[in-house]
């Protein structure tokens, strides 16, 4: 890692890998960040459902209390919530699932969640201590939810973004794409164009 690229850390949590409309946002972004960016920064893409994650259960969860009570944060485990709290840029793709995100997704943030990294508390409450100036999300949807109180995936990340320090929270998402499948590419030509947008402007 070269100490003077921006970070930008990819949070993959789409599950169906190249059939994911979800994805192909991500990757319409992508192309057009990259080419005006390259050379200025690092990428690290999780795609998480190939990783090991583990909720928060049993000895695993016992295990996290004993290094927390001893002040300790070196134990590898926590590698993935410096990684998270190192970041410049952080980009989350995943899809609508259950009227919020997909459980790979919430395990992965059940893991940097952590007290001493990704936030702290103090008298006055929690803070963040994320350095990343951003988070973009990338989503699809089934159905049609608007800003509606239904709609708990972009709005619970957009609260952890708060938790964490991170101040500019966007998201850009295609919704109808199971309630009117015939119209999926024209319900998805909006969030196209803006997903290049976004990659185009990324660097300004
Ligand atoms: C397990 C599962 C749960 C879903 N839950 C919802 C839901 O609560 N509301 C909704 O509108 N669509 C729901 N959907 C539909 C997806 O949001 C929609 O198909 C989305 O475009 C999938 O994204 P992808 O193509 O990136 O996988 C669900 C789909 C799956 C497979």
């Amino acid at each position: 890692m070269d100490k003077n690229k921006t970070k930008v850390l990819m949070v993959n949590g789409c599950i169906r890998g190249r059939e994911s409309r979800t994805w192909r946002l991500a990757e319409v972004f992508l192309r057009e960040m990259r080419g005006i960016g390259e050379g200025i920064f690092d990428y690290t893409q999780l795609d998480l459902a190939q990783m090991p994650l583990k909720p928060l259960t049993g000895e695993f969860f016992e295990e996290r209390q004993r290094f927390l009570e001893k002040n300790d944060r070196t134990h590898p485990r926590f590698d993935l919530a410096r990684q998270f709290a190192q970041a410049d840029r952080i980009l989350v793709a995943a899809p609508f699932w259950d009227l919020s995100i997909p459980a790979i997704l919430k395990l992965y943030i059940e893991n940097i969640s952590l007290d001493g990294i990704t936030f702290g508390c103090n008298a006055n409450g929690m803070y963040g201590m994320c350095r990343a100036r951003d988070m973009l999300f990338f989503t699809t949807r089934g159905g049609f939810y608007g800003n509606g109180p239904m709609e708990q995936g972009a709005r619970y990340l957009k609260a952890l973004c708060e938790m964490f320090g991170i101040p500019e929270f966007r998201c850009i998402c295609a919704e109808g794409m199971d309630f009117e499948p015939e119209r999926e590419e024209e319900l998805m030509a909006h969030a196209v164009e803006e997903a290049k947008e976004a990659g185009r402007v990324y660097w300004c």
